[in-house]
């Protein structure tokens, strides 16, 4: 299994290349069950993620080919003669789930494995399955399948939910795109994903409006077109390395990041003290001074600050100047990095949903644990400041979301390697 080991190398200079957004990818690629025609993927990030929704699709029948280097995905549903998603594959990645909306939407019937909880929290689907029921879906929960039919199609509806879900929101914004009628969805998701979704379904010939807002309107059609559409830039990958220079010191220039979509993230880093210049090619960072204050966080639903970049803030708050509390107000067990970083000489006080970070001059280099895909990059982070080497086992939660991770810091000087020992 491999590790990667990573030693406090003193400063980071140089440019980081921001990837295609693996969570816009993975609710782009199920798009293509809404179209015989061939949906084509540019600037798609190579993760072992898009490997999985490429085996699900297929597993479908719809075919899917990775062009150069993995960074186009040509994909075509012409003959999907599977209508089951199956455990085995839904188990290793629960977006899966997002091919029950559009498989319904397309042919009216799906059956898709419950996903299962996963290590930061239990993360039901019952938002998902309660909107494609308003859209008149009829699902039967059994031998942990959903097996949802919509006997004459989909209707359009209103529909409000009761509390912000990318995934739910996703779900029902491809199955209201065939159904009859108007839809209305209330208290959507507001992500960046969710606007290069509607896009790419616009492309496909869609007609949706207020895509960002908290209300998006879907006018139903018969059927969607082929189109191509770039992959979003992925602003967790951009946070995530914005804050590699304001841990180690230097400065790094973000390739294809714009502040629009890690605004709030911004804002944070400003208050801790970090210099964001806004360049043509994306955005450079590096720390103001020699300590960076410490910050209260609250992570919350886009625009707010991302709970998929608390892991990483919390790495960097361990070395500040005072006490930072961080509350996660999204999932309800997502400090498992906090011992790991505890063991590299971090302060940190755990309460529920409330973390209290006591910043430290400087961590330890020690080994640690990677236990979901945030959190292993939030222990390398952590590791380039440290005193000493650090070795992060589990890296293949890394591998899911972050492509060449070792090469893309290494390249600014961080002293960083993978072994498979
Ligand atoms: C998406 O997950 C992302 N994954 C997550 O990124 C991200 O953390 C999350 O949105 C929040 O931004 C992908 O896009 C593939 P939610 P999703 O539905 O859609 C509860 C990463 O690291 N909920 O917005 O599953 C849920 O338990 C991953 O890249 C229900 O109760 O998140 C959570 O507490 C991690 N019922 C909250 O809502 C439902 O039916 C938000 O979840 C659905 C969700």
């Amino acid at each position: 299994m491999d590790k990667i080991i990573v030693t406090g190398n003193g400063p980071l200079h140089g440019e980081i290349p921001i990837a295609g957004a693996k969570n816009a990818c993975l609710t782009l690629m199920p798009a293509t069950l809404l179209s015989e025609e061939p949906l084509t993927l540019t600037n798609a990030p190579r993760l072992s993620d898009i490997k999985t929704m490429t085996e699900l699709l297929g597993s479908l029948g719809a075919e899917v080919s990775s062009l150069q280097d993995g960074q186009v995905l040509a994909m075509s549903s012409h003959d999907i003669h599977n209508h089951t998603a199956d455990y085995d594959i839904v188990r290793k990645m629960r977006a899966s789930i997002l091919v029950l909306g559009p498989m319904l939407a397309r042919d009216g019937h799906a059956v898709v494995s419950l996903p299962g909880g996963c290590a930061i929290g239990a993360r039901p689907v019952d938002l998902h399955l309660k909107a494609l029921e308003a859209l008149g879906a009829t699902l039967d929960l059994r031998d942990g399948y959903v097996h949802a039919t919509a006997k004459g199609g989909l209707k359009g509806a209103e529909f409000e939910f009761p509390l912000v879900s990318v995934g739910a929101t996703e779900n029902a914004l491809m199955a209201a795109t065939l159904a009859k009628g108007t839809t209305v969805l209330k208290n959507v998701a507001r992500e960046p994903e969710i606007v290069d979704l509607a896009e790419c379904l616009i492309k496909m010939g869609a007609q949706i409006e207020g895509q960002g807002s908290s209300e998006i309107t879907i006018q139903g059609v018969d059927r969607l077109n082929g189109a191509t559409h770039p992959v979003v830039t992925d602003r967790i990958e951009l946070g995530t390395y914005m804050l590699a220079p304001v841990i180690a010191g230097g400065e790094v220039e973000c390739l294809g990041g714009t502040r629009q979509l890690v605004g709030a993230f911004c804002d944070k880093l400003e208050e801790a003290g970090v210099d964001i210049e806004e360049t043509k090619r994306g955005l450079k960072v590096k720390r103001s001074g020699d300590r960076i204050k410490a910050v209260n966080v609250t992570t919350e639903p886009f625009p707010g600050f991302p709970t998929d970049l608390q892991a990483q803030m919390m790495a960097l708050l361990c070395t500040a100047d005072g006490v930072s509390v961080l509350e996660e107000t999204i999932f309800e067990n997502r400090f498992m990095h906090a011992p790991e970083l505890t063991r590299m000489g971090a302060e940190i006080d755990v309460q529920g949903g409330t973390a209290t970070v006591t910043g430290v001059e400087r961590l330890r280099g020690a080994p640690v644990m990677a236990t979901d895909l945030r959190a292993s990059v939030s222990l390398i982070l952590a590791g380039m400041a440290a005193e000493g080497e650090t070795v992060v086992s589990r890296v293949y939660h890394l591998d899911r979301g972050y492509e060449r991770v070792e090469e893309k810091l290494g390249a600014c000087g961080a002293k960083i390697e993978r072994t498979n020992a």
